[in-house]
């Protein structure tokens, strides 16, 4: 591997939310950290060579949009994933979840109705409750504690599924529909039969889909990811697509994310929006380091990428043999392990002190993530193995003490 995953590097201090906030969090900072998804490798060295780069010249201006920039996106949407994007679609957002704000004001009143499948991304829940909205909770259905704890549990079935009746029941009079893709905390790669059934449904019942791409980079092997609003015509005409290369490339301290509109008449309504509070200005490191990671990523990405699967292995192999009552979503994308704890049977306040008080792991409870996702504690993998070795350690040694 010419990329070194194994080093440790020391983030207390730097203001890392990840690190530096577990005593706010927990009241306690003896837990290892490994909830909040980002990861504890470096950013990619072409990224910071960017940065660097720019901080040659010292004069920290207002910083536009180049040619270049535009080029990286569509350039690695065609690379990836065959999708064949036009400058004109192309907008700048500082992040995801504020591109999913600037949906919501644009193309929705407080009041209106949003659609989101649970257990999903917490500001999903959060973002359109703080501006008045009325959620509508679509639950996913949550695969079965045996499957889970599995002997064999993989694929689809061993993650999480659309009930089709409900999504579309619950789909009657929302205006926007954000869809998680691929899914988190599930990881789930949505396949094109199923992208294509939500367009058409979204499309007939005239609500917007707003495709929230930021793991779609972290797709792992074998799965492919399909950009919703590549599916079809119907998919494109009807969609909002946010992409990232922060959640990739580690870099989502830069707040800085790209919205792709191929509707006209939508694309003028969000951008509207956008300049009209100048939402899209960007910042001076939004553009170089954006096209620096989509110019140069694809090595970079691919061996994260395996040594992300290595850690996922490692943790599916010490739970299976080592601790059986607790079962894993395997993620089709992304470095978030949906840890099953539904085989302890213990209430979702008494998971949690097991995870803390026992186990010693800041993870994020699944509850927060709405109701099915109760009885689950995420984990964040992207971190050097030795650090994966001892948070299982610690899982194992509590989880002996209380279930072997
Ligand atoms: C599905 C999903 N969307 C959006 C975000 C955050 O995006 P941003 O930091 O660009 O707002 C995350 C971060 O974990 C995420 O998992």
């Amino acid at each position: 591997m010419k990329y070194n995953f194994d080093a440790l590097i020391d983030r207390r201090g730097t203001g890392a939310i990840k690190v530096d906030c577990v005593q706010e969090y927990w009241g306690r900072d003896d837990l290892l950290p490994m909830w909040i998804a980002d990861m504890d490798f470096p950013t990619a060295p072409f990224v910071v060579e960017a940065i660097r780069k720019r901080l040659e010249n010292p004069i920290l201006g207002y910083t536009h949009r180049c040619d270049s920039w535009y080029r990286a996106v569509i350039d690695w949407q065609q690379m990836r994933y065959g999708w064949s994007v036009r400058k004109e679609w192309l907008n700048f957002v500082s992040g995801i979840v504020p591109g999913i704000a600037h949906c919501l004001q644009a193309f929705t009143e407080p009041g209106d109705k949003i659609l989101i499948q649970t257990p999903v991304y917490h500001p999903y829940i959060l973002v359109p409750q703080k501006s008045g909205r009325e959620l509508v909770m679509s639950d996913l259905i949550v695969p079965a504690n045996d499957v889970l704890r599995g002997l064999g549990g993989k694929g689809d079935e061993a993650n999480f599924q659309i009930d089709w009746a409900r999504f579309e029941h619950d789909l009657e009079g929302c205006k926007l529909f954000l869809l998680c893709h691929p899914h988190n905390p599930g990881g789930r790669v949505w396949t094109r039969e199923e992208l294509s059934r939500m367009a058409e449904i979204c499309a007939h019942k005239q609500v917007i889909v707003v495709s929230d791409e930021i793991h779609a980079d972290l797709t792992l092997k074998p799965y492919h990811h399909i950009p919703f609003a590549s599916v079809s015509e119907t998919a494109a005409q009807n969609s909002i697509t946010l992409a990232s290369p922060s959640k990739a490339f580690n870099m989502p301290g830069l707040s800085s994310s790209i919205s792709i509109i191929p509707n006209e008449a939508i694309a003028a309504k969000f951008n509207a929006w956008l300049d009209s509070g100048e939402f899209n200005l960007g910042h001076l490191f939004a553009f170089d380091t954006v096209t620096a990671a989509y110019s140069n990523g694809t090595e970079w990405l691919e061996q994260c990428l395996d040594y992300i699967q290595g850690n996922i292995d490692y943790v599916e192999q010490i739970l299976r043999t080592e601790m059986p009552l607790i079962g894993m979503i395997r993620p089709q994308a992304s470095y978030l392990v949906f840890l099953d704890g539904r085989g302890l049977e213990l209430s979702v306040e008494e998971l949690n002190r097991f995870f803390t008080d026992e186990a010693h792991l800041a993870l994020n409870d699944g509850a927060m993530f709405g109701k099915p996702g109760e009885g689950f504690m995420r984990l964040n993998v992207a971190s050097p193995r030795s650090i994966i070795a001892q948070a299982m350690n610690q899982l194992k040694a509590a989880y002996q003490k209380r279930f072997a």
